[in-house]
């Protein structure tokens, strides 16, 4: 039986689950936290597929090491890789996973352009496939491959006229008119979104880190694991990199 005041593991190739930590702490404050990015080897979505799922299950070893009570994978790639090998696993822990939050932006747009905007492996897997399937007779979907973004947070760049003159090249690669809506497919993107929206004016955009954080909420509260204390919780931030740098970053984006 897993204590309830055990921490919550949130895992991400880097520093971009600082996004969805976020979100968590803002809606469960109390609960303990360990945060583990795998920044040595970010960015994982322009690796193969088998890759991704060894270091993902690697890293997700060394968090639930540590005690933890739940996991958020905290990136589209690794759950879009990975998680259904996990939940296999690990058949007794509370997995919640991220996917780009389409829900929403179909729901808001019916009959509307939809650009998803993640990284190459995302948009390539089946999981996309299916939400794509989901979606398509309510809006049309567009998928944008945006890797290349992952680097600039990954490094604390966040606004830049080379960041803006990307975003803007990767939005007219693939969209011959703007958007009526863009989700963010990758949990490192949040932390550009005002550089998007500079890029991409008038278009809403969808984040699925709230949805991620609510969620994991719902199934600690299902299976009783909620911590009872109402004192702040703890948040410990990992980095494989072992770089202090990393991690000073991921506290400047946690108050960010
Ligand atoms: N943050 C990750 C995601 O949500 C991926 C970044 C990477 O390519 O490492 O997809």
């Amino acid at each position: 039986m897993k204590q309830k005041n055990a921490p919550i593991a949130v895992f991400d190739s880097g520093v971009g689950g600082i996004s969805v930590l976020r979100e968590l702490v803002a809606l469960m404050p109390n609960e303990n936290y360990i945060y583990l990015g795998d920044s040595a080897n970010a960015p994982y979505g322009t690796r193969p597929v088998e890759e991704i799922r060894a270091l993902t299950l690697a890293n997700v070893d060394i968090l639930l090491e540590q005690g933890a009570k739940a996991l958020v994978v905290a990136c589209n790639t690794a759950t879009s890789a990975a998680v259904r090998i996990l939940r296999g696993m690990y058949p007794e822990l509370p997995i919640v996973g991220i996917e780009p939050a389409l829900k929403p932006a179909a729901l808001h747009h019916p009959g509307g352009r939809i650009a998803v905007l993640a990284t190459n492996m995302t948009l390539r897997q089946e999981k996309f496939a299916a939400l794509l399937e989901h979606y398509r007779s309510q809006a049309g979907i567009i998928p944008v491959p945006a890797s290349e973004l992952v680097e600039y947070v990954e490094r604390g760049e966040l606004d830049s006229p080379a960041l803006f003159s990307l975003i803007k090249h990767i939005l007219g690669r693939h969209l011959d008119a703007p958007a009526d809506a863009i989700v963010l497919g990758c949990t490192h993107f949040p932390f550009v979104r005002p550089v998007i929206e500079r890029a991409a004016p008038h278009t809403v955009i969808y984040d699925g880190g709230n949805g991620t954080a609510r969620e994991a909420r719902r199934q600690l509260y299902a299976m009783e694991l909620t911590n009872p204390s109402s004192e702040p919780g703890s948040i410990e931030i990992q980095n494989s990199s072992g770089d202090p740098d990393k991690i000073m970053l991921c506290y400047q984006l946690l108050d960010a």
